[in-house]
């Protein structure tokens, strides 16, 4: 699958987060006075690392749908700094106890507890901000705000992490798995593109196509997480190997066994591939991304 992986997609992909990485550190500067800690763990967390593939996904499927990649900026930053918050809260603790994260200690190692919990908490909060502050008709801006209030509550990526955590040393179906995975993952990855659709004036065929790519996208980017929770090194991803065998997690590696569970990753990309037939006129990228995020090893 690699071979498809081409330099256009890679340098696009590069430009996508070079873009967004830049509007990140202007939307949240320091500052702060008496409580500068608190602004400084967010950006420790934000900025300066992530892979920003959801922000892509905003940006190509504003393009696809006919807009400027400038449209979709506010809403591409409000999907990282709703997934970054979503990492913090990951790594506590009480939920997957994981010390390292895109390279460096994890918020609660470095600010400590509360202030992780705080970080995460006023990430989601300028998440919605960023996103309300977009430059675009009042009517999209509210559809994307309740897609991305949906992808981020108690039927998505937060009811997805309870199932998570509340599963911990029980045996998961593949159907549970599947469930859990479509919360609290592919939500947010769903919200991506719906929310790059609506930020480009698109149609509801092509949100549909959205959502079934996305829906397919982020079970084979989980699936891809869990086979390197297993396989990779931490130097390599940048957060600890073995996190998922070590809180007893039945995840679809361990379930299926690595090979059907690199075989369920390219039966879902060519799913992915499949969705985009016929909605979009230039879904070049989109497509090639797919391939690349199958075989990606960080
Ligand atoms: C990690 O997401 C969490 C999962 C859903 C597996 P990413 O692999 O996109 O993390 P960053 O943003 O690149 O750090
Ligand atoms: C990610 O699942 C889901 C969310 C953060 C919402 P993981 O717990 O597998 O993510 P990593 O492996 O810690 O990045
Ligand atoms: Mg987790
Ligand atoms: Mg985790
Ligand atoms: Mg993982």
């Amino acid at each position: 699958m690699m071979s498809r992986v081409n330099d256009d997609m890679l340098d696009e992909l590069r430009q996508c987060k070079a873009m967004v990485d830049e509007r990140l550190r202007q939307a949240l500067p320091g500052g702060g006075g008496n409580y500068s800690t608190l602004l400084e763990s967010m950006r420790y967390s934000l900025l300066d690392g992530g892979k920003r593939i959801r922000a892509a996904l905003t940006i190509k499927f504003c393009e696809a749908a006919g807009g400027k990649p400038g449209d979709a900026l506010n809403a591409a930053c409000a999907i990282e700094m709703l997934h970054s918050y979503t990492l913090i809260h990951d790594d506590l603790p009480c939920m997957d106890d994981d010390g390292m994260r895109r390279g460096k200690p994890s918020n609660h190692i470095a600010y400590g507890e509360f202030t992780a919990m705080l970080a995460g908490d006023a990430l989601q909060a300028a998440a919605f901000e960023s996103l309300l502050n977009s430059e675009l008709p009042p009517e999209r801006v509210v559809k994307m705000a309740k897609v991305l209030a949906k992808a981020a509550g108690a039927h998505g990526v937060c009811g997805g992490q309870y199932l998570d955590l509340s599963g911990e040393g029980k045996e998961h179906t593949k159907e549970e798995l599947l469930e859990i995975y479509s919360m609290k993952t592919t939500a947010l990855f769903s919200a991506s593109a719906q929310m790059g659709v609506f930020a480009g004036g698109g149609t509801d065929a092509q949100a549909a196509a959205a959502v079934e790519y996305s829906k397919a996208v982020g079970l084979a980017f989980q699936a891809r997480d869990d086979i390197l929770d297993c396989t990779s090194t931490e130097r390599e991803l940048g957060k600890p190997i073995g996190s998922d065998a070590e809180n007893q997690k039945t995840t679809l590696a361990s379930l299926l066994g690595i090979e059907k569970c690199e075989e369920l990753v390219e039966a879902e990309t060519e799913k992915a591939i499949y969705a985009l037939k016929g909605a979009f006129e230039r879904a070049e990228f989109l497509k090639t991304l797919v391939y690349y995020l199958a075989s990606r090893n960080y």
